[in-house]
């Protein structure tokens, strides 16, 4: 049994990583600081698939800690999630972005190095692209300084791993997500957000009534009904895909020492379709009013995903109205949690 270390296991996509690394026989290992998750998410996985992983509440940013860990354990592959993720709170405290998703993802390569490990996924985002020139953006779309601080931790890290890779003998695989929305099917896991940064937290919670209505953030984009176009792409299927990269490096199968996917559903959804697909697929109504743009915001991005798809043998399965429907049951069991 292969032997894999998540960190950021507790968060949205990491604890559906480690299902479906459990799932697909892995042995699974998980670091997470806490600090934007709850250690129940740690007994939901449990509950989910009935095997506990085992798991360390390690800073990342604290390497002692970070190398007693690689010292102590036989680790075949790394999948790293664990980064600040709050587009706003990046502006507003960019050294705090910096040094929490930077040191946090040097201090696991420098340990790999010390460790002699070799298979580094890396947890990126379509952000890179910053408002693409052409669309659907595949991976050789030119890359533009994001917008933001969190933005460009990702990018950052991208040139990280790159120079990292080129003096060493390790793999990586870059995964570079769109928009993720979704829960597994149970929906006990989820993107725990309870002051929400993304569409789809703000979606949930007007639905369930902690929010009077969903401020839509411009109307008069160029686009086929004015508000602004994303990739929303189920987190089961970006689980699966992490799990397919691993494979291919433990199998050797990369083409070059570091690889870039994108990970998308090819489609391009605007604003009021979300609303439309989630109202119509939980028989639900959403209040929502226009807002204006809300600053830093692209007119649009869908991925070109033809790439995994050949490359990962990966694609998307999950219907959107599927991910409208366990996002929305996600949200009933943190209400069952409350009461
Ligand atoms: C944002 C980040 C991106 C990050 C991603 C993580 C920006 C500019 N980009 O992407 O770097 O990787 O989150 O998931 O913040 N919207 C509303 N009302 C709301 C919330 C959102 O209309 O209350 C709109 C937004 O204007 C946007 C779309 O919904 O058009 C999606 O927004 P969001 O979920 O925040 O994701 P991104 O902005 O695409």
């Amino acid at each position: 049994m292969k032997n894999i270390l998540v960190t950021g296991g507790l968060g949205y996509i990491g604890s559906h990583t480690v299902i479906a690394l459990q799932q697909a026989g892995f042995n699974v290992y998980i670091i997470d600081d806490l600090s934007n998750s709850q250690l129940e998410v740690w007994e939901k996985i449990t509950a989910i698939t009935g095997v506990q992983p085992i798991y360390y509440n390690i800073d990342l940013k604290d390497y002692n800690a970070v190398s007693v860990f690689f010292q102590s354990h036989k680790i075949d592959g790394i999948i790293h999630f664990a980064a600040y993720k709050a587009v706003g709170e990046s502006v507003a405290k960019p050294l705090m972005y910096y040094r929490n998703n930077l040191l946090g993802l040097m201090n696991v390569l420098e340990a790999m190095e010390e460790n002699q490990l070799d298979n580094f996924i890396f947890s990126s985002s379509c952000t890179v692209y910053g408002q693409a020139d052409t669309m659907p953006i595949n991976e050789m779309t030119p890359l533009k300084r994001p917008e933001s601080p969190y933005g460009n931790t990702k990018k950052v890290g991208e040139e990280i791993i790159e120079d990292f890779i080129k003096i060493t003998d390790k793999n990586a695989i870059s995964l570079r997500y769109f928009n993720p929305v979704g829960s597994e099917s149970k929906g006990l896991l989820g993107d725990l957000q309870i002051i929400p940064n993304n569409l789809m937290p703000y979606i949930l919670q007007t639905a369930v009534g902690i929010r009077e209505s969903l401020g839509v953030f411009g109307n008069d984009y160029e686009t086929r009904d004015g508000t602004a176009v994303r990739d929303y792409i189920d987190v089961n299927d970006l689980a699966d895909a992490h799990v397919k990269a691993i494979q291919r490096l433990l199998d050797g199968k990369n083409k070059s020492k570091l690889e870039f996917f994108n990970l998308g559903s090819g489609t391009g959804s605007t604003v009021l379709e979300i609303v439309t697909a989630f109202e119509q697929a939980n028989n639900l109504k959403i209040n929502y009013e226009i807002k204006p743009r809300r600053a830093g915001d692209i007119v649009q991005a869908y991925a070109d995903y033809s790439f995994a798809k050949s490359e990962l043998d990966w694609e998307p399965k999950t219907p959107l109205q599927i991910s409208m429907q366990t996002a929305w049951k996600f949200q009933q069991q943190l209400d069952k949690v409350i009461e």
